[in-house]
């Protein structure tokens, strides 16, 4: 059985946690878009552990993890990744762990230019300067550098030294800043790509007979920061939904046998944009204390409120989600109110119909549900929930269409109820 794993609302959803229960059952667990602004946690016997480019499959021995074509990699990123989990007695080797050579790199420059840019706009956009957007500006302007370019000690320098020379000249005029000089990262890249060199490894030929073999291919970010149908221009800068799976993975002969769309039992987003059902003062703050919701690559406070409907509708139809995963219902657990965004209406009161083009310009319409004040971690099937809790579910499931078959109650490994597999 193949699955996609994709975040459904701003990211942050628990797919980590999610993928890392999922493929329990599978063979190669799949990174296939973004970079290391995605940071996927998982919690094994009390010991945390946070993604940004290996895929959350890596803490289960007998996985292939592979960084797909559509990823962009910072090569520093990765190596320290790499070297932080081996410390943490995780096994990581060129035998479970391969990296597509079409990924393209994240150099020095672009996060110096993602920083830059994000100064200069009036209107932020709130990234993660991890130098996305800008690595992914120069794959499609067609200058920039790859795992197969970099691990050639002469193209590499012949590429980098003509990015770095147009870098620099940007930098100078446009922004005032003093560049970067060549030396300084050849110097400490050059040692990098030694030692990412053995991971790197053409897909085309090792998956070629993958019929027997079962796939994950684990989404990072949400769709509503997907480059084309999410908050454009408050998104990222790839395309994040599940049809892009199997083109990020550059696997053209995987069927894929369900689409599973990971949603947070309410709703947070990091950075600017719109975000309707968003709580503000005490309410947002009970979300962030008892969820933790800080992100998990800069730290920086996620902004939090009710979950909301028409947002998942469209989402599970952008992706053909066939199944949804719930996390975080335990987070509701104390609460006597509950609240869940049904429908929005334009500013003179009027439903709006179709999806709006600027969510900042609707209002939220909500329905109630009454709290249950029984704690969801102690549940250890999916009928011990509350009735409250169940009929909460039951409310998400005949809106969207779309069936529930994990409930995550907890952030440790085993705290998921599955309801159907
Ligand atoms: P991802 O980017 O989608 O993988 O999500 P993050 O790891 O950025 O954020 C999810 C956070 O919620 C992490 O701290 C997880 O450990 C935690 N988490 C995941 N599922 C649950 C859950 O069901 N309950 C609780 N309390 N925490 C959860
Ligand atoms: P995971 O995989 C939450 C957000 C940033 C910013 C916008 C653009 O952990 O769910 P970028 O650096 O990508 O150019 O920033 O996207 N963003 C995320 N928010 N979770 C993520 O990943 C995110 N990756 C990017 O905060 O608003
Ligand atoms: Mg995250």
């Amino acid at each position: 059985m193949n699955s996609i794993v994709v975040g459904l609302q701003w990211g942050d959803e628990g797919k980590g946690k999610i993928i890392d229960y999922l493929c329990q059952d599978k063979d190669i667990i799949v990174r296939f878009q973004g970079g290391n602004n995605a940071g996927h946690t998982v919690v094994v016997d009390n010991k945390k552990f946070v993604f940004h480019l290996i895929p959350s499959g890596i803490l289960r021995d007998d996985k292939i993890c592979a960084i797909g074509n559509g990823v962009v990699v910072d090569p520093k990123v990765l190596v320290e990744e790499i070297t932080e989990l081996k410390a943490k007695g995780v096994k990581i080797s060129s035998g479970n762990l391969k990296i597509s050579p079409f990924c393209h790199l994240i150099m020095p420059y672009h996060r110096v230019m993602d920083e830059l840019k994000e100064l200069k706009r009036s209107k932020k956009i709130g990234t993660t300067k991890r130098g996305i957007g800008p690595c992914y500006v120069d794959k499609v302007t067609r200058c920039g550098i790859r795992m197969i370019d970099f691990i050639d000690d002469e193209t590499f320098t012949d590429k980098l030294r003509s990015n770095l020379e147009e870098k620099n000249e940007t930098f100078n005029k446009v922004f005032g800043h003093d560049g970067l000089t060549f030396d300084d990262i050849y110097n400490e890249y050059a040692k990098l790509a030694q030692i990412i060199k053995p991971y790197v490894c053409d897909f085309v030929d090792f998956f070629e007979d993958c019929k027997d073999r079962s796939f994950l291919f684990e989404g990072a970010q949400g769709t509503f920061l997907d480059v084309d149908f999410g908050t454009y221009p408050f998104v990222t800068s790839s395309s994040v939904i599940a049809p892009n799976a199997l083109l990020g993975a550059g696997l053209a002969s995987v069927k894929i046998d369900e689409i599973c769309g990971v949603a947070k039992a309410y709703t947070t987003r990091v950075g600017e944009g719109p975000f309707p059902t968003e709580l503000d003062g005490k309410d947002a703050e009970y979300f962030r204390t008892i969820g933790g919701e800080f992100g998990a690559t800069t730290g920086r406070p996620r902004r939090c409120g009710w979950l909301d409907l028409v947002l998942l509708k469209r989402a599970v139809k952008v992706n053909n989600i066939t199944k949804l995963i719930l996390t975080k219902l335990d987070i509701l657990d104390d609460m006597d109110t509950i609240k869940v965004c049904t429908k929005y209406v334009n500013a003179d009161g009027s439903e709006v119909r179709g999806f709006p083009a600027d969510l900042g310009k609707i209002s939220p319409v909500y329905t109630e549900f009454s709290g249950w004040h029984k704690p969801s971690k102690d549940a250890l099937k999916f009928d011990d929930l509350a009735p409250e809790a169940q009929d909460y579910i039951a409310f998400i499931e005949s809106f969207l269409g779309v069936r529930v078959g994990y409930v995550s109650v907890g952030e440790k490994r085993e705290a998921v109820l599955e309801k159907f597999k």
